[in-house]
């Protein structure tokens, strides 16, 4: 189940011209499966009408006229017990004062003073606004009662000029609000370590030798462990990918590298989730092998066996309670998976059948199946990566109870 589904998400939109762009945050939340209940200020509908959010979330938006209506004082009350999260964004310097000083002058401060949910705000105004010791002073107050303060970014400003003051992207919230949905989850506490993509063994300064992997199973579990509470340590060969919000990334290129940052960590979980090589090449030339000096016989050696390592006896033993990983097949795959389970002492595995097109590298979905070291197996049919992600998460989760 995703992290949003079932979740009710309030969301103020204060008066900054961000506010167009909590538009599409409100549509990613609601896309995600959360109920999106919107206040916006007097001063947010002049920048963004009422209906716009109505459109994307499918619920009507409140506005200040609505606190003087009949709902009024249960409104402020209700959303306040029912939200799972309270996100003001963008939260202007004025909302922030008012937060800070416990003001509640118009529907969405008279909201957030009854919310008993966390509070997550995305600030958003001009650089010198931002900089002033009054705002910085409200923005530690509320960070010490425990609100949780997403940005600002640098860059360019409504203003013209270049400063501290950007709300950050929606992207970025929305794996803030992730990370704060799943605080209480069922690897609240725990560490886990994840490994992605295809590493990429040099030939020379500028060739390498790799794999189709493209990270995206890898990815997909470290975001799937971040929505479960776990602390992430994501350790990614080059990829095409945007790391999830939260996760510590530790980028490498090799095999070796690759190995080196895995022994270099402790944690309750490993998954390795990457295409190691299995073959490297023995030297690498130190200039770039030229054409003229005619086709160059390349001579491979063993790349060192990450999982072996890390298993049983290996000489990194001992760092992790739960192993787990995968199997990239074209045939055979039962077989193979379970004699890679057994030879790398995994806690389980997920074998990949990489021979059909829906499954295995580059592409979105997966067909995995489970194996366990006591010969029971689970069939996951074809699914999203995110969905083989939360399986992997869920079994590792109950092997680390
Ligand atoms: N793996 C590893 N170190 C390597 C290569 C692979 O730790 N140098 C890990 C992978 O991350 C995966 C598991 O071992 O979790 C199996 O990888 P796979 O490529 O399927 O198998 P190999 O061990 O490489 O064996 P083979 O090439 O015979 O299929």
């Amino acid at each position: 189940m995703s992290v949003f589904s079932g979740k009710h998400i309030l969301l103020g939109v204060t008066g900054s011209i961000a506010g167009y762009k909590s538009a599409d945050l409100a549509s990613k939340l609601a896309q995600a499966g959360a109920q999106v209940d919107v206040i916006l200020t007097g001063a947010g509908e002049k920048f963004v009408t009422p209906l716009t959010f109505q459109s994307v979330t499918g619920r009507r938006a409140y506005t200040d006229q609505d606190l003087w209506g009949n709902e009024a004082h249960v409104l402020h009350v209700s959303f306040g017990k029912t939200a799972d999260l309270f996100v003001i964004a963008p939260c202007t310097a004025d909302t922030i004062a008012k937060l800070a000083h416990g003001l509640a002058d118009n529907l969405l401060t008279v909201t957030a003073l009854a919310a008993t949910c966390p509070l997550l705000i995305a600030p958003a105004m001009d650089g010198g606004m931002f900089d002033h010791p009054a705002t910085q002073e409200n923005l530690s107050k509320l960070r010490e009662r425990g609100v949780i303060v997403v940005g600002p970014a640098e860059g360019h400003l409504a203003s013209g000029l270049k400063g501290t003051g950007r709300m950050i992207e929606p992207a970025e919230i929305l794996g803030h609000i992730r990370i704060a949905l799943g605080k209480k989850g069922i690897l609240a506490g725990k560490k886990v370590l994840v490994t992605a993509g295809g590493t990429q063994e040099a030939l020379d300064p500028v060739r390498v030798i790799t794999n189709h992997s493209s990270g995206k199973q890898g990815y997909a579990l470290a975001q799937a462990a971040l929505d479960s509470g776990a602390d992430v340590c994501l350790i990614t060969a080059p990829t095409a990918l945007t790391p999830p919000v939260g996760a510590r990334l530790v980028k490498v290129n090799s095999a070796q590298e690759m190995l080196n940052a895995v022994l270099a960590e402790q944690a309750d979980a490993l998954i390795m989730a990457a295409a190691a090589a299995d073959f490297r090449p023995k030297t690498m030339a130190t200039d770039k092998m030229k054409k003229r000096d005619g086709v160059p016989q390349i001579e491979l050696e063993a790349a060192p066996d990450i999982l072996k390592t890390v298993a049983g006896s290996g000489s990194g033993a001992k760092r992790f309670r739960v192993v787990v990983g995968f199997a990239a097949e074209s045939r055979d795959l039962l077989e193979n998976a379970a004699e890679k389970l057994q030879s790398k002492q995994l806690d389980f595995i997920a074998a990949n059948d990489i021979s059909a097109k829906d499954a295995g590298f580059a592409v979105d979905t997966n067909r995995v199946t489970l194996l366990f070291p006591d010969g029971t197996k689970e069939v996951l049919p074809l699914t999203g990566k995110e969905k083989v992600a939360e399986k992997i998460i869920e079994h590792t989760s109950r092997l680390l109870e």
